[in-house]
């Protein structure tokens, strides 16, 4: 089935049931929960028995939040709420989000589920502080680095926990919808693929273009959770922590409020593509629980609604398989995470620690 008419078919019938299983006495992170999925998503685990640990930008959201979940979970509730405040656009927010987090909770094994869910649509162009576009800086290089900061630490308490922690990423089908030949080129200059793709002049900004980053910017996420994937295993192969990618599907959430601000036609064609083809967040946000239950067999598969592990991998080849898009793979993953190790302090001991010898596929001299 086409993504249209899947998305047509997902609007009214949910695509899983309402998530069931239990997270009495765990402990969840969902980063990015002040509204959309992330909010649905606080509920589900809220009321399937987990304490949340829930995050904004801002701290009056992440209140409205907290108490929204309350409402919706009842006085029975036994879990906690914590909120804590995130900004994914920039590096000393991360991390000191993450010294906090460190401090809120016992020690690392207490933290069974991290759901890195913040992302955005922009359809103007605008660069963050640290010279990059801004959806790039957020939903690739933003959330690739709170994963790495996260699994640094969550690795370390496997010996203390009977199963693998998770870390579950909210990614796009959106990634698929990718023509890699430009960032091909661009990896063959000097600039390189996160340069050019942050470029003004590379910019879309026609008036049919309503997101011109987001789907490449899912796309390089994509290749990055790749490499976070490897990094999350032992010595023995085994994962350590239990990495998956999710799209839940096309979701009436805010996601689309900077298309709207461009011109009124724009505002109508958000509002009727959300009415007529998106699906409620409580029914999207159901996937993330479906992820974070997975086995370890399942360790870095991207978990959708509609295609089996081989459906994807077919519709997948030309972005994510072919030899064109592994070499782009090891490329954005060496500027990315160079970006991080000259940004971030003490990331690069973190990732000398984590590093694997058998870390082949992210190719040598890249970490
Ligand atoms: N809606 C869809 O159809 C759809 C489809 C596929 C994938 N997704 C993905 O699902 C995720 C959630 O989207 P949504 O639809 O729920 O959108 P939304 O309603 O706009 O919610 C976005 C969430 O991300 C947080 N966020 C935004 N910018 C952030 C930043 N710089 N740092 C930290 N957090 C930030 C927001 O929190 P604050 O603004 O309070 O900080 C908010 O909680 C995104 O990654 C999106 O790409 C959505």
């Amino acid at each position: 089935m086409d993504a249209p008419f899947q998305r047509l078919v997902g609007r009214f019938v949910p695509a899983s049931l309402p998530p069931s299983g239990s997270f009495d006495g765990q402990t969840v992170l969902i980063a990015g929960a002040s509204t959309g999925i992330g909010l649905a998503a606080a509920v589900h685990f809220a009321t399937l028995g987990a304490s949340v640990i829930i995050t904004s930008r801002v701290a009056s959201r992440v209140e409205a939040a907290k108490r929204h979940i309350e409402e919706a979970v009842g006085p029975s509730y036994k879990g906690d709420i914590s909120c804590l405040e995130l900004d994914l656009e920039s590096y000393e927010s991360c991390t000191s989000f993450m010294a906090k987090l460190k401090t809120s909770l016992p020690d690392p094994a207490a933290l069974d589920v991290a759901i890195l869910n913040g992302g955005m649509v922009n359809s103007h162009w605008e660069q963050s502080e640290a010279g990059w576009e801004r959806t790039i800086q957020i939903n690739t290089i933003g959330t690739t680095l709170l994963s790495l900061l996260l699994l640094g630490w969550m690795r370390e308490a496997r010996s203390h926990r009977k199963s693998p922690a998770h870390i579950v990423f909210v990614s796009s089908r959106d990634h698929l919808y990718n023509d890699i030949d430009p960032l091909v080129r661009w990896s063959q200059e000097k600039d390189g693929i996160l340069r050019q793709v942050s470029s003004k002049d590379n910019w879309d900004g026609g008036f049919w273009e309503t997101q011109p980053n987001y789907n490449v910017s899912k796309l390089l996420l994509m290749y990055m959770i790749e490499g976070v994937s490897e990094l999350a295993r032992g010595p023995d192969g085994e994962p350590l922590v239990i990495v998956n990618s999710v799209c839940p599907g096309m979701v009436k959430t805010d996601i689309g409020r900077h298309i709207a601000t461009r011109s009124w036609v724009h505002a109508i064609g958000v509002w009727l593509t959300l009415f007529v083809i998106a699906k409620t967040a409580d029914s999207g946000s159901r996937i993330c629980v479906t992820a974070a239950l997975k086995p370890k067999e399942n360790h870095g598969e991207f978990v959708n609604y509609w295609m089996t592990p081989d459906m994807y991998r077919g519709q997948a080849e030309s972005v994510i398989g072919s030899d064109k898009a592994r070499a782009l793979q090891k490329q954005v993953w060496k500027e990315v995470i160079d970006e991080l190790k000259s940004n971030v302090p003490g990331l690069q001991a973190s990732l000398d620690k984590m590093c694997q010898p058998a870390m082949d596929t992210l190719g040598k001299g890249s970490i």
